[in-house]
């Protein structure tokens, strides 16, 4: 950093403050921001000697003061590995169904390979654009950093850039000495020397996926959403989470069984998680629309008012869209923040049940659901068109010779 250029712009910013009082409050955030930015910068610099195996174990996670975190700069990332023959125009998305026979509450999470970090295919520029507009329209309804967050916003970016450009190679080209990023589908460029460079909007242009940062509270050790960008969650707003606790998130979007499955597994969960043991989930939905950014079926997304109640029965199958998302959590090693992401899925009902095993095993599973799971998930609104669906779908495929024991095993499937 120069020297000079920095007293440069104290003296010009005491100047500013000089001239007009009443601009402090508006300048604390750009302050903060600037602060968070060389303090990041000169972090990354002192990196030496990089391991990958966290000294923490997840007890000793849990003794930790609530909001407490020790720097650990000598952990590094696990470099992934170059996606060989990745293709923006051939590679398709990942097939995952995962739904099973029998629905369970539980938080249903399985260990992450630092491969699987971010996964994009060829989809990648309709959802680049998809939320590039919808940041434009929506502003800060869909991303927004607190100022607990800023360095941990920062810290997301980079460590995003670095998974990204090692794994998309021919998607992004980084000059690592000068710092600028260029993603060579859309040629956009970002000067990471820019220190008004907004981190999660950049972030949210990389990948596919929603992007969620959640800080730990030095009072009660919960976690709440203190930066992220989501534009397309389908059934939920960011505006309406920013800055809940976990617990707040999911008890305000009554998510079944949450108090006595979940919270309290997943409150521990956050707690004691380590660098090197981050987590994937993969969950589903039946949507009675084809709208990827905002589900339309449970109301218009301005109106206060959202829900089940607000949709009306389906009465094609045709009308029915399956929405699934896979899910990371992992902790970053610098701020301890948690990153979450949440990549979505989304096709037709009909186009999938042409896929073996699909109908029987969606048909079981959506008859497993119990009444608070049928009442989260919309059931009454399609059961009528969707379940006789399945049930021809299924026999047709049993009587044309499936051989329903031969059905792979592998969830997410
Ligand atoms: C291990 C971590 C987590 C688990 C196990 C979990 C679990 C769940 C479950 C079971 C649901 C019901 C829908 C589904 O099946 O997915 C849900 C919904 C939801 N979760 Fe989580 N969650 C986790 C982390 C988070 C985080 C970090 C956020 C922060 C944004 C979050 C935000 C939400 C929201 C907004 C919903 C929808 C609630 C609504 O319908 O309004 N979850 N979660």
């Amino acid at each position: 950093m120069n020297h000079n250029s920095t007293i440069i712009e104290s003296n010009s910013i005491k100047a500013i403050l000089d001239q007009n009082k009443s601009s402090y409050i508006f300048l604390f955030p750009i302050l903060l921001l600037i602060a968070s930015y060389y303090k990041y910068q000169n972090e990354s610099k002192s990196k030496s000697n990089t391991i990958t195996k966290s000294k923490a174990s997840a007890s000793k996670m849990d003794q930790r003061p609530f909001g407490f975190w020790e720097p650990d700069l000598k952990w590094k990332t696990p470099t992934p590995k170059v996606y060989e023959n990745w293709s923006i125009k051939d590679t398709k998305p990942i097939p995952y169904r995962a739904f099973k026979h029998k629905y369970n509450v539980n938080m249903g999470i399985r260990n992450m390979s630092w491969d699987s970090w971010i996964e994009l295919d060829n989809q990648w520029k309709y959802y680049h654009d998809m939320k590039l507009k919808r940041i434009e329209e929506k502003g800060e309804d869909v991303w927004r950093i607190s100022s607990k967050a800023i360095e941990a916003s920062w810290e997301f970016l980079y460590e995003l850039i670095d998974f990204t450009t090692v794994r998309y190679p021919t998607l992004f080209k980084y000059d690592k000495e000068k710092k600028i990023l260029r993603i060579t589908e859309t040629n956009q460029t970002f000067d990471l020397n820019d220190k008004n460079l907004n981190p999660i909007i950049t972030a949210a242009n990389l990948v596919q996926d929603e992007l969620v940062i959640m800080i730990e509270d030095p009072k009660d050790g919960q976690y709440s959403l203190e930066a992220g960008c989501v534009t397309m969650a389908g059934f939920w707003k960011f505006k309406e989470k920013y800055q809940m606790k976990l617990d707040e998130i999911h008890y305000s979007g009554n998510v079944p069984k949450y108090s006595t499955n979940l919270g309290p597994a997943m409150n521990k969960f956050f707690r004691r998680l380590t660098l090197d043991s981050p987590v994937v989930r993969n969950n589903y939905f039946i949507q009675l629309d084809n709208h990827l950014d905002w589900s339309k079926s449970i109301g218009d997304e301005d109106s206060e008012k959202v829900g089940w109640n607000a949709a009306t029965n389906a009465t094609s199958v045709k009308d029915l869209w399956f929405r699934s998302e896979r899910q990371s959590v992992r902790r970053l090693p610098k701020t301890g923040a948690i990153a979450f992401t949440i990549r979505t899925y989304f096709m037709p009902i009909t186009e999938m049940c042409e896929e073996p095993f699909v109908p029987r095993r969606l048909l079981n599973g959506i008859t497993s659901w119990e009444e608070d799971v049928n009442e989260y998930r919309g059931f009454y609104k399609f059961k009528d068109v969707l379940l006789p669906y399945l049930q021809k779908k299924a026999k047709e495929q049993e009587a044309n010779g499936l051989v329903l024991k031969e059905e792979p095993k592998n969830y997410p499937f």
